[in-house]
């Protein structure tokens, strides 16, 4: 079994970021600039903004803060992504979700400006990526492709099973990875809750992604020997031996599945890490105008 180390890999990541800013600085270029929008005090909210902000600055980004409390309007909320769609010198920006029940997040996604979509979640974004189109991919599906490229794990020809069908992960890694495409040449199964007998289908997946936010979902039952297993799940839950008071908690069984598997995301530090840096990559984007 090999550990598939997100950690490392989003820092090597990083520095190759770090690289190519301080190239486009020698060149007389402007950095890169990403801005984040936060609304109220959500704590799972506020600690991935502030790691979105903090990771800016390390590789050299210009970054700014913009918060609002939970009592934003919606029309609010849409002028300031209206102002952040003309700022010049934004490149990119996020709207960090989730968002207050009395906000639409699907009229806010679609106001953004898809040149400014680095979260890829506008559906110019998710369309285009669907017809293999250059895009801005979201940030989980795009670090998990990343991990499987970097590890040269073998898709093609491979069964994927996919967990799960959030907007945000479990539907666009599904498409990503049937692509015609390195990876990709999978042949694609999605699970979801209507599914029955999930576990017949689990175990006959070469290549496993689990992306429910269920702790513990996938057992060792239900995986194949030799299996490539990529646990999104990141649940908090309450901890009394963690300095933040919470652990994080994968959809995988961890310690009974990882002896059958090839290779295998740990939470934390496997796919978690790697889906700042798909948003710093995407910002590095906006910024060269690579995209569009
Ligand atoms: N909430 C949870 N994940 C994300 C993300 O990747 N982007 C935004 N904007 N909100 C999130």
């Amino acid at each position: 079994m090999q550990l598939i180390d997100g950690k490392q890999t989003a820092a090597d990541i990083k520095q190759e970021i770090a690289l190519a800013v301080s190239l486009m600085v020698q060149e007389g270029k402007k950095r890169p600039h990403l801005a984040a929008v936060l609304v109220g005090h959500d704590g799972g909210s506020e600690t991935y903004v502030a790691n979105k902000v903090k990771d800016c600055e390390t590789v050299g980004f210009q970054s700014t803060l913009i918060r609002f409390e939970d009592n934003v309007t919606e029309e609010e909320l849409l002028a300031k992504v209206d102002e952040l769609n003309q700022d010049e010198n934004v490149d990119g920006f996020i709207v960090q979700l989730p968002l207050p029940r009395h906000i639409s997040e699907n009229k806010v996604i679609e106001a953004i400006d898809p040149k400014k979509d680095v979260d890829g979640f506008h559906p110019i974004n998710l369309g285009r990526m669907m017809l293999g189109m250059p895009a801005f991919v979201s940030a989980t599906p795009a670090g998990i492709i990343e991990l499987i490229s970097r590890y040269n794990i073998e898709t093609a020809g491979k069964h994927c099973v996919v967990i799960g069908r959030s907007n945000i992960v479990g539907r666009p890694v599904s498409i990503l990875l049937s692509q015609k495409a390195k990876p990709g040449n999978c042949t694609v199964t999605v699970c979801h809750s209507r599914t029955p007998n999930i576990a017949d289908i689990t175990r006959q997946a070469d290549i496993l992604i689990a992306a429910i936010g269920s702790p513990g979902f996938v057992k060792a039952d239900m995986v194949k020997d030799g299996a490539v297993v990529i646990d999104v799940g990141t649940t908090r839950l309450p901890s009394d031996k963690t300095k933040t008071g919470y652990k994080l908690h994968g959809d995988v069984l961890f310690d009974e599945v990882a002896p059958k598997c090839s290779y295998i995301t740990p939470v934390p530090g496997g796919v978690g890490p790697m889906t700042i840096v798909s948003l710093l990559k995407n910002t590095l984007l906006a910024g060269r105008k690579e995209i569009y």
